[in-house]
């Protein structure tokens, strides 16, 4: 029996504005994306949105240090991001901003009408302040010693060395991550929602089948805790949406950030026949589904929800929490090169593959999923190119040659056609469910089934029988069948191989009912390969250059004025005689002088005992060249002299500190004579 024609609004979390997609978000878009072309493909009526998570903290400062608006900011990134998307292939019906109009309307309305219902408070209360700066301090920009471990320059809500979760006014020593300064307290009035109006409506909520069962039993450890006001006010300065009827507060950005699902699809529908009120209201009998990482349950399956109930507006039909992106077992590591962005991959591989790879790995559970290099080519190489790919290019040649492109009249093997087709409803199931892992292995298990009766039947062999003719014909033909199967199985996957195959097969796009019309006298084009095998040098050249990569962002930050954001991160291990290769010595600054042209830089002439050495030193925002003449400093003598547009530049001056005012020159102690080896 098909289904009946539904109709559904999905979406992905909305990724933050302040930094790149990586191959971690990358589960989430691929896991949604697959997921909505699969329901498409079945005919239904689907519509996937996103946007930008465009406010809060950490994007205004980002922009403060970039020295531009945020606009400026949310509007570069929010470019790259759905670059990055499209080449992955993941297409959104829609790809919008929070910091949109669509945005603000909604949120004013939502919050008027929490407000209405009586469901938002207000009080007084005291949070960490930077006296230098005079911002609130969120608590991920306090630093300080863990209350818990003692381990030092911790964040203000967890510990990464012991794991300690506490609040920044436990930490020892805080400093403003921001300015470096001491924070102080100060109290502010903040505006609440009242969650816990909600507690047994969520209750039943989240016991009604719209969470998998472990995200409901997560939940009852909150309910068991009870469930807390919820601060969704911000003060003054703040990237995000005033609060209607305050001067100073803005809605935290959580609060306006789910809204922005709703408000991406306000955005489509106004550029479109669709109607929003349909998919909205509380009646509406459309469906809407959420796609969410583990780590953002809270907000999507208590908050949304309440929010939306308390509006009068729909809730959500399920939300759909997935694991986290582990690499080789462990946290994707800048310091690894396992932190890679979706542009640094792409430079080297081919979007398919990780596509591919995902859903060979992807459950319907929260179980975090793991990318091993060497699993990922041999799936990838094995299943892919060996499998699939395979069953085409052995029989298109014989097809193309010796029938001008032509399929047989008749079907060689029913019952396997009949077994292919009959694998379709389980595989639909299989995706619906979102058991894409096992979705692949039925669809090799095909793929095998589908090379096994080619090496039977050995096309390669009959073609040198002149009277066997039609039956070549007959079982390339439906060696080529099998092959479409597969591709219309795959096609949630790998949709650019798919639209390849299909202009292979001279084919229209490829739609799950098609399962039904197998192809009969009918004429395909010349084959092209359609996927490579994973080369591993790429594999290596791109975890090289996200090596490259946390360098360029480290060089990036210190050249701005405020790096004190950034945490840096240890360097990879070295051995001593490495280290011996770096040949240090003190070194007396007899001259410094500006650079024209050049606004970072000083020229440094340096004394080395038996030679004078030319420097140029990005040191000109911390340092007055009268300030540096007669000191001592130690400096790399042996560096390959780098060719610059000033001149060249014959080794480096060690100098501490994030870059820009904050640069601190290495001296000896006086007594120290220019030449001397550093040890
Ligand atoms: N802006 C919020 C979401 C607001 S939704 C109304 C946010 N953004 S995020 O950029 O940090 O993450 C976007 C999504 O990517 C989240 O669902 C998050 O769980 C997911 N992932 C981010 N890193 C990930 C991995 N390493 N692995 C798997 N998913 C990851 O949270
Ligand atoms: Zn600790």
């Amino acid at each position: 029996m098909p289904e009946q024609p539904r109709k559904m609004l999905v979406t992905s979390a909305l990724p933050y504005a302040n930094g790149p997609i990586h191959i971690g978000h990358l589960v989430e878009y691929i896991q949604t994306d697959i997921w909505v072309r699969f329901q498409k493909m079945r005919g239904h009526e689907c519509y996937y949105v996103c946007a930008d998570d465009a406010h809060g903290t950490p994007i205004m400062l980002r922009a403060q240090q970039e020295g531009i608006s945020p606009e400026t900011l949310i509007a570069r990134v929010k470019k790259e991001h759905e670059e990055d998307f499209a080449r992955f292939a993941v297409a959104f019906d829609n790809y919008h901003t929070t910091h949109s109009d669509e945005n603000r309307e909604l949120s004013e309305l939502i919050y008027e009408r929490l407000l209405a219902g009586g469901h938002i408070s207000r009080r007084i209360i005291k949070q960490a302040y930077d006296p230098a700066k005079n911002i609130f301090l969120p608590d991920r920009f306090i630093r300080g010693a863990c209350p818990k471990c003692g381990a030092a320059d911790q964040y203000g809500d967890s510990c990464e060395v012991c794991g300690a979760t506490y609040s920044p006014t436990e930490l020892k020593n805080p400093v403003s991550a921001i300015s470096g300064v001491t924070p102080v307290e100060k109290e502010s009035e903040h505006y609440f929602f009242k969650l816990a109006d909600f507690e047994s409506s969520l209750k039943d909520w989240t016991r009604g089948g719209h969470l998998q069962e472990e995200v409901s039993n997560k939940l009852d450890e909150w309910f068991d805790t009870g469930l807390q006001e919820w601060d969704i006010s911000r003060d003054e300065p703040y990237f995000g949406f005033r609060i209607p009827g305050t001067k100073d507060k803005y809605f935290y950005v959580w609060l306006d950030a789910p809204i922005g699902y709703l408000a991406s699809f306000k955005n489509l529908c106004d550029r479109s026949s669709l109607k929003f009120d349909e998919f909205f209201l509380k009646e509406s009998s459309t469906e809407l589904y959420h796609f969410i990482g583990k780590d953002i349950i809270y907000f999507h399956a208590l908050f949304w929800p309440a929010m939306l109930e308390g509006s009068k507006l729909r809730t959500p039909t399920a939300i759909f929490a997935h694991g986290f992106l582990t690499i080789h077992g462990q946290k994707m590591s800048k310091s690894r090169g396992t932190f890679i962005m979706a542009k640094t991959y792409l430079d080297h591989l081919d979007p398919q593959y990780l596509r591919y790879y995902f859903a060979a790995k992807l459950g319907s559970g929260i179980d975090d999923i793991d990318l091993s290099f060497d699993d990922f080519s041999f799936r990838v190489n094995s299943d892919l190119v060996g499998k699939v790919v395979n069953i085409a290019s052995r029989c298109a040649g014989f097809i193309n040659k010796r029938f001008e492109g032509k399929l047989s009249v008749e079907n060689h093997n029913p019952e396997l056609l009949e077994s292919f087709i009959g694998a379709g409803e389980k595989i639909a199931m299989l995706y619906k469910s979102r058991e894409y892992a096992r979705a692949m292995r039925e669809i090799m298990a095909l793929a095998d089934k589908a090379n096994q009766y080619i090496d039977e039947h050995k096309p390669w062999v009959i073609a040198k029988d002149p009277a066997r003719e039609a039956e070549l014909q007959s079982i390339c033909s439906m060696g080529i069948n099998l092959f479409r199967y597969l591709l219309l199985f795959l096609k949630p996957v790998l949709p650019v191989m798919a639209e390849q195959g299909e202009a292979f097969l001279g084919i229209k796009p490829l739609k799950w009912k098609d399962i039904d019309y197998p192809l009969y006298d009918h004429t395909i084009n010349p084959f092209k390969p359609l996927m490579q095998r994973v080369d591993k040098e790429k594999i290596q050249a791109m975890i090289d250059s996200s090596k490259d990569d946390l360098l360029k962002n480290s060089a990036d930050k210190a050249n701005s004025d405020s790096g004190s954001l950034v945490k840096n991160a240890i360097a990879d291990e070295i051995t001593i005689d490495d280290f011996a290769k770096i040949d240090l010595r003190v070194a007396k600054i007899t001259r410094a002088e500006y650079v024209e042209g050049a606004d970072k830089l000083l020229r440094l002439t340096l004394d080395i005992g038996e030679e004078t050495r030319n420097v140029f030193a990005g040191i000109r925002s911390a340092y007055q060249p009268e300030d540096l003449e007669g000191k001592l400093t130690v400096m790399v003598v042996n560096l390959a002299p780098r060719k610059m547009r000033f001149g060249i530049s014959e080794g480096m001056v060690l100098a501490a500190g994030p870059g820009g005012e904050d640069l601190y020159i290495l001296s000896p102690d006086s007594g120290a004579i220019p030449g001397m080896k550093v040890k």
